[in-house]
């Protein structure tokens, strides 16, 4: 489901859904339907300055002439929600570089918990579209500073028996009762949970009824907590290594302060990448011997294990040579 073609799309409503929150509708320029989207997905689109940005897709997967976005307003914005916030209008035309999918959404199980923290309700909006669909059981826990900053807030008083809501500024300054949000998994049960960092971190570390097949994650940037293979390569941090490229038949070394990717356009080679942070699997590149530190966001557990690719932008040789299928 994965496209990689550069898509041209036009911003047909402009909506303010919230506080700081803007959903835009886009469609193809000359109407039709645009390439079929899993609940999860995300596009890449391209802002001016060169920016490349990531928006899960949030309306129902089944609509085939329109996505749906929502982008909140970052107070540290580099660049790509002012411009979205400020500047974007009805009519533009912008270009998705890519439409992908890193947080699908695993079908049959007997029952879906989402926890939403801010913007990070958009992917899980997709996939309650899905789950209605398909008539699947599902809940969602939705965390917000306030309520006047709550997105798509009439659309999820649809389901009120299957929405719960937790505000910063209600509840008596009460803190989120995670234990109860995380109670009780049924067998086979999935968890999907996409917010800010310090609630994902919570939700991962208190899930322990949960076992990782069961619990998914999409980080919108690199959690402070570097996901170090082991908390001794964490200690011992990066260490160089030697670099073959299999079908440049060269050999390069990667020094302790470097990336791969930032070795290899050292090197005058240019491969595509979009967050630098191993959060988005644009450079993801096959292995093809050697074991590798996986330093990633977005490779499942059995992903890892099987070690047949990485990301290059954040990933490195656990020994002395790693050579890649490049
Ligand atoms: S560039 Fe996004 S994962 Fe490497």
């Amino acid at each position: 489901m994965n496209c990689d073609t550069p898509l041209k799309l036009r911003v047909s409503e402009f909506t303010a859904e919230a506080r700081d929150v803007v959903s835009i509708e886009l469609r193809a320029p000359e109407g039709g339907p645009l390439p079929p989207f899993e609940p999860g997905a995300h596009l890449e689109l391209q802002l001016p300055g060169g920016l490349r940005r990531h928006y899960s897709l949030c309306n129902d997967p089944r609509e085939r002439e329109r996505y749906l976005i929502a982008v909140g307003r970052a107070p540290a914005s580099r660049g790509g929600s002012r411009h979205i916030h400020q500047q974007l209008r009805v009519g533009d035309v912008l270009t998705a570089t890519a439409l992908r999918n890193n947080f699908p959404l695993q079908a049959g199980a007997p029952r879906y918990r989402f926890i939403a923290g801010g913007i990070g309700i958009t992917p899980l909006l997709a996939m309650i579209h899905a789950c209605e669909a398909r008539g699947a059981e599902w809940s969602l826990l939705y965390c917000v500073r306030s309520r006047s900053r709550a997105a798509f807030q009439e659309l999820l008083a649809c389901w009120p028996q299957r929405v719960s809501w937790h505000a910063d500024d209600e509840h008596a300054g009460r803190p989120l009762d995670l234990e109860a949000a995380l109670a009780a998994p049924a067998e086979g049960e999935q968890l999907y949970c996409c917010g800010p960092d310090g609630l994902m971190q919570a939700v991962r570390k208190r899930a322990t009824g949960w076992v990782p097949e069961q619990l998914h994650f999409e980080w919108f940037s690199a959690p402070a907590e570097t996901p170090a293979s082991s908390p001794a390569e964490a200690a011992a941090g990066p260490r160089p290594f030697q670099l073959v490229l299999r079908q440049q038949g060269i050999t390069l070394e990667v020094p302790a302060h470097l990336s791969i990717l930032e070795t290899l356009e050292a090197n005058g080679l240019a491969l595509p990448c979009a967050c630098r942070e191993g959060l988005c699997r644009t450079c993801e590149t096959a292995v093809c011997a050697g074991e590798v530190e996986h330093r990633d966001y977005v490779l499942s557990e059995a992903e890892r294990a099987a070690g047949k690719s990485m990301m290059i932008c954040v990933s490195r040789a656990r020994g002395e040579v790693l050579e890649l299928d490049l």
